[in-house]
């Protein structure tokens, strides 16, 4: 058996211990989603660990976390951009380079030669959208891996339909038997695809991996055997605290085995994961009459810059250093400075001092599917984007009354 590279016998440092934030929101100018770096490098430290010990292939998602200033660090350790437009697949070509593999509902013919030039990889939703394009594939000049993604109709309990790719309605992936009927159907329907993607999990863990898979096989494993490549999506918490990576490193080496396929992976929220908060300050504090805590008024707003927080109000938005109901002295709600009624976050938070005007409060874990998501709704300023290495700030972006303008018309 060949020898394994030194590397690959030992954990690396990042992978075992993930370092203390030093941000100091003092240096901080309000709002800014602050990312820090070397939080940022433990959670890339892991996934290439997970790359070296498996060989697997493992895409930034850019859907999660797109700030291309970065991606110098980030390529250090991945191997290429998964992405779900063709803007997302031009970012990722020319910021990230490496391999860029697309996935989307549906594709415009109209933008079919531009998602040709910046690809290497291009996922199909269903037989029917491949078939729209299979021509235009095989003609083109670019060697291109095309895949399918099935919807295998395994739902891990999410309390939302809109988390859950899996969910009865949902129109993500071909169908089990959709999947069959096709086959039945055109028994060549599979030519010419060399991969399956499945994506069918949100911050789950390997548990959840572990119980779909031999569910996943029972359909799909004979078609494994044919294709050169399996993708396994996203949504797994890998770099969080208490995943299993050693066991990720063996269901993914297992899988290789039994099936003969290369592994790709897909994280987009594991990349930034406990590695940026997003810093607001206290503009005002209003003490209300009969109402047990009182309302900081913040200088971002949660409509426009922590949209998922009131769509799905059942997702934990941290506070540093607060407590929950009742459990420090001072309670307060936090609300956002646009006009919308809604632009608030509905859960008390506690402190163990007063707040005052001014005070900074960190959210933390505010990276991942909010800074991509940002608006501009009431022209509320847009966060900064600032990169926090050796304890100080620099300042990646800022935006102005021309951004504004700029999105108006
Ligand atoms: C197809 C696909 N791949 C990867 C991801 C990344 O998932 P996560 O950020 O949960 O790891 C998503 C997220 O929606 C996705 O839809």
């Amino acid at each position: 058996m060949k020898a394994r590279p030194a590397f690959a016998r030992s954990k690396p440092a990042s992978a075992r211990r993930r370092p203390a934030s030093t941000l100091d929101a003092r240096k901080i100018k309000t709002p800014a989603f602050v990312i820090e770096e070397s939080l940022l490098r433990h959670n890339l430290g892991i996934l290439k660990w997970v790359q070296r010990e498996t060989g697997a292939t493992v895409l930034h998602a850019l859907k999660a976390w797109a700030t291309w200033p970065l991606f110098p660090i980030v390529k250090k350790y991945l191997d290429g951009t998964e992405v779900s437009s063709l803007n997302e697949a031009r970012l990722g070509r020319e910021e990230f380079g490496q391999e860029v593999h697309i996935y989307a509902p549906a594709y415009k013919l109209e933008e079919f030669d531009a998602v040709l030039k910046n690809c290497s990889h291009i996922i199909f939703n269903s037989f029917s959208e491949w078939r729209k394009s299979k021509n235009k594939v095989q003609k083109s000049k670019k060697k291109i891996s095309v895949g399918l993604r099935i919807n295998p109709e395994i739902t891990t309990n999410e309390k939302h339909d809109v988390w859950n790719p899996c969910a009865p309605d949902s129109r993500l992936g071909t169908r089990v038997g959709e999947f069959e009927r096709e086959i039945k159907r055109t028994p060549k329907a599979l030519e010419g695809i060399d991969g399956l993607h499945f994506h069918i999990f949100f911050e789950r863990d390997l548990r959840d991996l572990r119980s779909a898979l031999p569910r996943i096989e029972k359909h799909f494993g004979r078609y494994f055997k044919k294709m050169k490549w399996v993708n396994f999506g996203g949504g797994q918490r890998i770099t969080d605290d208490g995943y299993d990576v050693e066991g990720l490193i063996k269901t993914i080496n297992d899988f290789k085995k039994k099936y003969g396929v290369e592994v790709h992976l897909e994280p987009g929220a594991a990349i930034v994961w406990h590695a940026g908060t997003l810093v607001a300050s206290v503009l005002d504090i209003i003490e209300r009459v009969n109402v047990p805590y009182k309302v900081a008024i913040l200088d971002i707003s949660f409509e426009a810059h922590l949209a998922d927080f009131i769509l799905s109000p059942e997702l934990e938005l941290r506070v540093r250093g607060t407590g929950l109901k009742g459990q420090y002295k001072y309670a307060y709600k936090f609300g956002g400075s646009t006009c919308l009624a809604g632009d608030a976050i509905d859960r008390v938070y506690t402190f163990r001092k007063p707040l005052q005007v001014g005070d900074k409060i960190i959210f933390e874990d505010a990276i991942h599917y909010t800074l991509v998501k940002t608006t501009m709704f009431n022209g509320v300023q847009h966060p900064s984007i600032v990169l926090w290495k050796n304890k100080r700030p620099k300042i990646l972006r800022t935006f102005t009354y021309a951004d504004f303008k700029a999105r108006m018309g």
